[in-house]
């Protein structure tokens, strides 16, 4: 089972007011990179293959600035080196944007990213979703079909730029005085219809060549994007039935393009309430769910899938929203739940405290994710802190992980350094 962090670089990634603790349990605020230190150093002790950080770039409504819903948000493109500094194995995956981002400055530093990490980056591809990223660009959005196609031509180029260095091309050769052979330094000269760069690349081939490609779109489209190009595909989950097939999906996309689906790691959001005790996991879960008012997540929810739910009455259903330009995929699996009210999907939004089994002692929660593993297809989950997160991961790596371990479902120690030989790791090695 492959494990991740999974945050933001803001005061409550992805559960609503989970910024909200007693404020003499706090040691560093969010803001501080002791806060992080912390909780890179708790991942890797829990042997976590990666801290993976979601982002965008937009947000910042009265609503989401009351209650800190994912505004405001720093860049943690800019934490990573501080915490691979604190850090030896552990990886890290960043979110960037093909829109937004410029494809040669990506690949440039995600490359010298690969080189300060020792190989230890990963690239989390979004194409991003909201309106309100766009008009800090000072540009529009380009449609969701199409933000998928040009990030198909993104990734082409990108995926050239890592590759116009030959593996072999630095020679350092002293005597000769020869850094590099410049017959292995190639120009890529890609002329697409919305990218063009000359290459070659201004940096040294780096320990994983490429980092690992991480997605998070289950659209039609977004779904035929993955069997392209990702290594690992985030998956907002469901039952180990619905899990499965989404797993049979992607492999079969997979396998119609010549690639071996076997290298694909599907990861499900979660982050489960885990306490000694099913009372005391329950009374958590109950105090987190309580907090959160129905207005945080209905703008947690405009946000995601761009466009504004607060002016329409609570008990209209997913299916009278029409085409969602946002998250798709994600709106689209709620519907197939029985077409809930946005009053429904309020209740329980990126809330796993919501979710029965997701509550309860180190057994019952490992029981799920295990249920999960063995019948769903999953290869694994990433966690969603729901309340102060160095606490959170402290007691998801003293109560949760050793459960997992006893029942030889992780690892018991890294036997890679790079991220992709973590993903690569099976429970015969
Ligand atoms: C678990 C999960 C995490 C995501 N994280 C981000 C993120 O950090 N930044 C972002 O712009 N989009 C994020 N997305 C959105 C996806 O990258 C994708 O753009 C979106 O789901 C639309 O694709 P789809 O319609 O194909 O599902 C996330 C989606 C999911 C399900």
């Amino acid at each position: 089972m492959h494990l991740t962090g999974f945050m933001l670089f803001s005061p409550a990634p992805h559960t609503q007011l989970s910024w909200v603790y007693p404020p003499e349990k706090i040691r560093y605020q969010w803001h501080e990179v002791e806060y992080w230190e912390e909780i890179a150093r708790t991942l890797e002790e829990g042997l976590f293959d990666a801290f993976f950080f979601a982002d965008a770039w937009g947000g910042g409504d009265r609503t989401a600035i009351r209650w800190a819903i994912q505004f405001p948000r720093h860049d943690p493109l800019v934490l990573i080196p501080r915490l691979s500094a604190v850090t030896e194995r552990l990886g890290f995956a960043v979110t960037m944007s093909t829109t937004f981002y410029p494809p040669y400055m990506l690949a440039r530093k995600l490359a010298t990213l690969d080189h300060i990490t020792k190989g230890r980056i990963g690239w989390n591809v979004v194409t991003s979703i909201n309106d309100s990223e766009a008009r800090n660009f000072g540009v529009e959005l380009p449609p969701h079909d199409e933000r998928y196609d040009r990030a198909d031509e993104y990734l082409e180029l990108v995926d050239a730029l890592w590759g116009s260095w030959e593996p072999d091309a630095v020679v350092m050769d002293m005597e000769a005085k020869v850094f590099a052979d410049p017959d292995k330094v190639h120009r890529i000269d890609f002329a697409g219809r919305w990218y063009s760069s000359t290459g070659p690349l201004n940096v040294i081939p780096s320990p994983q060549g490429r980092p690992v490609i991480f997605q998070a779109g289950s659209s039609e489209r977004g779904r035929e994007f993955a069997a392209q190009w990702a290594d690992c595909v985030f998956a907002v989950g469901g039952t180990p039935k619905r899990c499965l097939a989404f797993r049979n999906d992607l492999e079969e996309r997979m396998q119609r393009r010549g690639r071996d689906p076997a290298a694909l790691q599907i990861i499900n959001f979660c982050g489960p309430v885990v306490a000694r005790t099913q009372a005391e996991a329950e009374a958590l879960a109950a105090e987190i769910s309580e907090r959160i008012p129905a207005e945080a997540a209905i703008a947690n929810m405009s946000g995601h899938w761009n466009m504004d739910l607060t002016a329409l009455p609570p008990d209209t259903r997913l299916s009278a929203l029409g085409e969602i330009e946002g998250t798709r995929g994600m709106v689209e699996a709620f519907q197939a739940t029985g077409d809930p009210t946005l009053a429904e999907v309020a209740r329980s939004y990126l809330n796993m405290a919501s979710q029965e089994a997701f509550v309860g002692t180190p057994e019952k929660v490992a029981d799920t994710l295990q249920d999960l593993f063995e019948n769903g297809g999953v290869d694994g989950f990433q966690f969603s802190p729901q309340w102060y997160a160095p606490d959170y991961y402290r007691d998801i790596v003293d109560l949760l992980i050793p459960e997992l371990r006893n029942r030889g479902l992780v690892r018991d120690r890294y036997t890679g350094v790079t991220l992709r030989q973590h993903l690569s790791q099976t429970a015969a090695d």
